[in-house]
């Protein structure tokens, strides 16, 4: 069942007009915990570094890294596409802000949503070219109906056909990080 907006008694004013509420954050955390687990099973006891890419995954990161009882280091990226429309990917940048300390490392890397993958392809490359012992990749949220670079998530919350979603960490031209629930803006936004 899904709620709109209508209602800004139970939503909040902050929440889009017209938006679909599509994973409450119940429903979130308790996947986030069932990746955590499968994340687990393929790591088991050893150490890992984690790479957030910002300021998408800093909410889902967060969930995640406390749900995970391995030992492990936290670094980040921040990924920039210079988004205009909701749907038109623009120029990519990635920025390190410290230098990346991945060499021999598990490097597991985080990221709110795999759109055309082309983020995440070139993140891997950057990655790859510090000689980690492995490099995997977990997305909260994945379309696969938009992918055009060669890219699978090895840890994926969410599959979800060709819709724009906010919160949760994720924006529209920086707005709506804040919300507790992951909701779609109406097509055309
Ligand atoms: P990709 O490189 O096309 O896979 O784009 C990935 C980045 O685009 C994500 O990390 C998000 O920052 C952004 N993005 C893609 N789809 C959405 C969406 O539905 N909502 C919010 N941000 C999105
Ligand atoms: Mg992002």
């Amino acid at each position: 069942m899904t709620e709109t907006t209508g209602a800004p008694m139970t939503l909040g004013n902050h929440y889009p007009s017209q938006a679909e509420v599509l994973f409450k954050g119940s429903e979130i955390h308790a996947r986030v915990g069932e990746m955590a687990a499968d994340i687990r099973d393929v790591y088991g006891d050893e150490e890992i570094t984690i790479v957030a890419v910002l300021h998408g995954a800093l909410i889902f990161v967060a969930d995640l890294m406390r749900a995970l009882p391995m030992p492990m280091h936290l670094t980040a990226v921040v990924a920039s596409s210079y988004r205009g429309a909701a749907t038109s990917p623009g120029e990519l940048e990635i920025s390190l802000n410290s230098e990346l300390d991945i060499a021999d490392r598990h490097v597991l890397l985080v990221d709110d949503i795999l759109d055309t993958g082309r983020t995440l392809f070139r993140l891997k490359q950057i990655v790859a070219a510090h000689h980690p012992r492995s490099v995997r990749v977990a997305a909260l949220v994945d379309k696969p109906s938009r992918r055009v670079a060669e890219l699978k998530a090895d840890f994926v919350g969410f599959e979800i056909p060709d819709l724009f979603i906010v919160g949760y960490g994720l924006d529209f031209n920086g707005h709506y990080r804040n919300l507790p629930d992951i909701v779609a803006l109406p097509a055309g936004t």
